[in-house]
């Protein structure tokens, strides 16, 4: 190589490991979801209208306007179906009826129609990976009545030299124990991934994918936008069962934690993107033949990028809209590069049609004001609200919300409580479920009762959506600026630039033409930093620019000119500035 060569080739390298990238704006017509911000609801935890502690669908309607004032253009439901409640509604009775603790089929459509006077839409949650083992198909399954007899995942087992039963294979459920359960009265095993009442829905079997579609239809024609689909990634076992080998890169060394095992046969089976294709078609048959309007379906698959992105489908059979990006979910530290390569990660390997989307939490992860920092939740969602693509919010975060301390005593979570007392807190998903805190009120508001199934935050008395209100720099008012900057073309359709400087200095620009371009300037430093010049790092940037958002703590206010050549920003802050176009 030539000397040239050689430095070409180095400050290429050095420009991929920093993240430093660019990509076009988009061009063409956006749908109404690509536009959206999707707020995320946990039912038992948004506002309870029966004195009984739990969230209910009452609650949610005569609350819907909280969804719409932050400019939310849909409000996705954790699921809300008849349940035994094991795992809080993840455990299907029956797919076509709601819960009594939530609430009748009246007050779902009542919820559909205020969400419609609202503009709203209203996106079900779906599992198709599992059904409760209350669910008619499984007892009717359990009896071998057909057509349920194969509708889930039935194995003899195998005999050991001493004439013992042993399960068919050594595979471990996501909550941890073994995944198979003896069932006495069908004299077999049947298959769970998840805790031991959620049996495994057989998927291999076209009666049940016949079923499934028809749950899709039942609930389109009561007005839903769309759905989310849970765990899509575990849809299909390996023929067989074999054993899944040791993981040696996850340190668990609990026989009987999920980490324990590699699993190369229950989880990413290539199966699992063939269905969403069918799941994509019938909402589109749907949407033909009523109003043309799309009906959106988001996935759920904690896996590699190049799977995640197999979901997207092809041109020919499109499968999800939106294939959940949880890159900002796993913690990428108070690291720059962490973030623009992790972004460049997602941006890359879109498929040509595929449609980017962004978040920081969900109710399986630990809060982002805890899992980054309290004084960071500004400055993330303005990454999320205003990098191209979707946005995706869960309850609270609007508010920068924190995980609440739940003693072993109290805890609810499934995952939490099959981690035993000297575990539970590195499992349980409570922390982040707990009660939206709407005010300083008894019980932030939440309820008129006397108790919360989950204990509210003490930090209630403060953080709540009422005091924000109140105050013009405050998480939810910058939120609210936020997804209305984000109605701009120059957030919806402008082009992307990322840089960083240091370890610690994150920013990006969106550009459009004829519209005024957008900076963001995040330090996820712990340390102020002083003279930022941005002109180092990004080409054709005015030598000024005017403040739009803040972080609740800035110094500087809306309004104010800087100069991107020498900026101060304190630890934790995040600014969006206005640019002028060229
Ligand atoms: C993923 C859901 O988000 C989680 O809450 C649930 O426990 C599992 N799937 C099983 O349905
Ligand atoms: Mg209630």
């Amino acid at each position: 190589m030539c000397r040239l060569t050689i430095v070409l080739f180095l400050m290429a390298v050095a420009a991929a490991s920093n993240g430093n990238q660019d990509w076009p704006a988009f061009e063409g017509e956006l749908d109404w979801w690509q536009k959206a911000v999707f707020y995320q609801i946990y039912p038992r935890s948004f506002k309870d209208s029966d004195g009984d502690g739990i969230s209910d669908l009452k609650g949610i309607t005569d609350n819907l306007e909280h969804v719409y004032n932050l400019g939310a253009a849909a409000a996705w439901l954790s699921p809300i179906y008849k349940s035994p409640m094991k795992d809080f509604g993840y455990d299907i009775a029956d797919y076509e009826a709601i819960d009594p603790i939530f609430g009748t089929m009246d007050d779902f459509l009542a919820l559909v129609a205020k969400a419609k006077t609202l503009g709203l839409k209203i996106i079900m949650d779906f599992v198709p990976n599992h059904s409760s083992d209350q669910h008619e198909w499984f007892r009717k399954s359990v009896k071998r009545v057909d057509p349920y007899t194969n509708y889930y995942v039935w194995s003899d087992g195998k005999v050991d030299e001493d004439g013992n039963r042993k399960p068919p294979s050594n595979w471990i459920s996501v909550f941890g124990g073994p995944a198979w359960q003896w069932n006495d009265e069908r004299g077999q095993y049947y298959l769970h991934q998840f805790d031991p009442s959620q049996p495994d829905l057989n998927i291999t079997n076209e009666l049940v994918v016949d079923e499934l579609l028809n749950v899709l239809d039942f609930w389109m024609d009561k007005g839903v936008g769309g759905f989310r689909i849970d765990a899509v990634n575990h849809m299909f076992e390996a023929d067989g069962f074999p054993d899944e080998p040791r993981n040696n890169q996850s340190g668990v060394t609990d026989p009987n934690d999920y980490g324990y095992l590699d699993h190369i046969y229950t989880k990413d089976d290539p199966r699992c993107y063939g269905v969403i294709e069918k799941f994509r078609a019938r909402v589109d048959a749907f949407a033909a033949k009523t109003d043309g309007v799309t009906r959106v379906l988001m996935t759920e698959a904690y896996t590699s990028i190049e799977n995640a992105m197999k979901y997207f489908g092809t041109p020919e059979h499109p499968g999800s809209h939106m294939p959940f990006n949880f890159l900002l979910i796993n913690n990428l530290g108070r690291s720059a590069s962490n973030f623009a390569n992790g972004i460049a990660q997602w941006m890359d390997n879109l498929p040509k049609k595929g449609w980017a989307n962004w978040l920081v939490g969900n109710h399986d992860n630990h809060r982002v004001a805890s899992r980054y920092a309290p004084e960071l939740v500004d400055a993330l969602n303005m990454i999320i609200m205003l990098l191209p693509g979707t946005g995706v919010s869960y309850y609270g975060e609007e508010i920068g919300m924190e995980d609440t301390f739940i003693t072993w005593q109290q805890t609810q979570d499934p995952q939490g409580c099959n981690a035993g007392p000297d575990h539970y807190m590195e499992k349980s998903r409570d922390p982040e479920r707990t009660p939206f805190q709407w005010s300083d009120a008894p019980f932030a508001g939440f309820t008129e009762g006397n108790s919360t199934w989950l204990p509210v935050n003490p930090n209630y008395v403060t953080l709540n959506v009422k005091a924000q209100e109140l105050v013009t720099v405050s998480h939810i008012n910058i939120y609210k600026q936020l997804v209305s900057v984000r109605e701009t073309p120059t957030a919806q359709q402008g082009d992307l630039s990322v840089r960083t400087i240091g370890e610690s200095l994150f920013a990006f620009t969106r550009n459009f033409p004829d519209e005024e371009g957008l900076l963001v300037v995040v330090n996820l430093g712990l340390e102020e930093m002083n003279h930022v010049n941005l002109q180092t790092v990004f080409d054709k940037l005015p030598e000024e620019a005017t403040v739009k958002i803040t972080s609740d703590f800035s110094k500087v206010i809306a309004g104010e000119t800087v100069s991107t050549k020498d900026m101060t920003l304190l630890p934790n802050e995040g600014l969006v500035l206005g640019i002028s176009s060229e």
